[in-house]
């Protein structure tokens, strides 16, 4: 277990370019490889999660070669083959829920699994409306857990109304959709990231939106053709709070997906008083907004309320939003995150265990926490595999006082390889 040892900065200065987004170089992969003809995918994330999907579409017989680009034979909707052992999803949610929609889609057997992390959750959320759709999938726990065993085809098209807002969910559900006779409905309790229908008509998919309704037509053949990946919001994220919570700092990032259903971390600390530009190249890249971001470090941020509907949007930077949160005059409270007790670790009770290691007063509520914020001291921190959790508080460690210790730090590879170097990068 990899263990790294942070101290207070003075200052970080300069430019980077974050790692390409994780959320589209999945679909970058599992749609290239279920279009006929060749596709080439420029600036994949090559990660931990990532690879999951890219050896995982290779095991369904899709010829992949990976260079400077990711080129892709796809398969076809119809040419993906029975493959031979289960599929190891590793530590990906995306992955898993995403391919338990495609593979119910193909009449052939199948079983996803993935590690310690991800054998705890939830996948009834797929499982229910795939299975309504006419997919044959079970999982252990009675229909709870993973490992998922699938035999697909012969789907139908449905209306399904989503009982939480679930990017995975309804990406799995329209996936599956491109298999199904008939048109496809999905329903949204509030918006969650859109990438899967931003990028479907790319592939040739018939995909309409309207608000919270997203409809997906069956049986179209899909073609491939070119994706260039833009930077990771949620990456670039550890780097925007660093820059506004570390006295001194000036940092401008580069080439950054600002998609607004992922961008809710940005409204959120311009109202605690944040200074954060959008600089310069506001500009398209396969069909996502991007832009580069300018963030000084602010002088008394202060807290505020966040409530259940902005949380689809800031989903991810939870973490990292809690540390700035902490570094802030006042108390944040933020509810309605009842998700975020199922991702790649509890994240509710391991951002309140890890703020109070380091001083600040929390309360942990049942769907999200109150954080009073105060001086931060070093303490050593267990990342419990999740990623987030290890850069959430590698930054807090640049505003403690002492020393701020990570174990488990290699988690950060499941997201961003290259996050200590370029952290290092920027001290002054
Ligand atoms: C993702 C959707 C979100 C997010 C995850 C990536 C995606 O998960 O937290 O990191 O790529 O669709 P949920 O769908 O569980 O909210």
């Amino acid at each position: 277990m990899a263990t790294i040892e942070l101290g207070r900065a003075k200052r970080l200065k300069g430019e980077i370019t974050p790692p390409p987004d994780k959320s589209i170089s999945h679909r970058a992969v599992i749609l290239s490889s279920i279009s006929g003809g060749r596709s080439v995918i420029r600036n994949f994330l090559v990660a931990g999660d990532t690879m999951s999907t890219l050896n995982a579409m290779a095991a369904l017989g899709v010829g992949i070669k990976q260079g400077k680009e990711i080129i892709i034979e796809g398969a076809g909707l119809h040419g993906l083959k029975e493959p031979l052992s289960p599929i190891d999803c590793g530590n990906s949610g995306t992955t898993m829920r995403l391919l338990s929609g495609i593979l119910s889609g193909n009449p052939f057997f199948s079983v996803l699994t993935g590690d310690e992390s991800l054998s705890l959750r939830p996948m009834a959320r797929v499982i229910t409306p795939l299975r309504q759709m006419g997919s044959n999938i079970i999982s252990r726990g009675g229909d709870r857990y993973p490992p998922i065993a699938i035999k697909g085809g012969g789907l139908k098209a449905v209306r399904y109304k989503m009982p939480v807002a679930s990017a995975q969910v309804k990406s799995a559900i329209l996936l599956a959709g491109l298999y199904a006779e008939g048109s496809t409905e999905v329903i949204e309790p509030v918006k969650s990231r859109d990438h899967t229908e931003r990028m479907l008509p790319f592939y040739g998919a018939d995909v309409r939106v309207d608000g919270l309704n997203t409809r997906v037509t069956g049986g179209v053949e899909l073609k491939g053709g070119r994706c260039d990946v833009p930077a990771d919001f949620s990456s670039a994220a550890f780097f925007i709070v660093a820059g506004l919570i570390v006295e001194g700092s000036e940092i401008l990032i580069k080439k950054v997906g600002l998609n607004p259903t992922r961008t809710g971390l940005l409204d959120a600390l311009k109202r605690m008083g944040a200074s954060i530009k959008i600089e310069k190249n506001p500009r398209e890249v396969s069909g996502e907004p991007v832009g580069d971001l300018y963030c000084k470090a602010s002088q008394g941020l202060h807290g505020i309320k966040i409530t259940g509907e902005t949380i689809p949007s800031l989903i991810d930077e939870f973490p990292i939003l809690c540390i700035a949160a902490a570094c802030a005059d006042g108390v944040t409270t933020i509810k309605g995150a009842e998700e975020l007790r199922v991702k790649e670790s509890d994240r509710i009770k391991a951002m309140a265990d890890g703020l109070r290691k380091m001083g600040v007063e929390v309360k942990e509520l049942s769907d999200g926490l109150s954080i009073k914020g105060g001086p931060l001291k070093g303490a050593s921190i267990d990342s419990r595999g999740d990623h987030r959790i290890a850069m959430a508080f590698s930054i807090a460690g640049l505003c403690a006082s002492g020393k701020t210790i990570i174990k488990g730090a290699e988690a950060v590879d499941i997201s961003f390889p290259g996050f200590y170097e370029m952290l290092k990068g920027l001290r002054r």
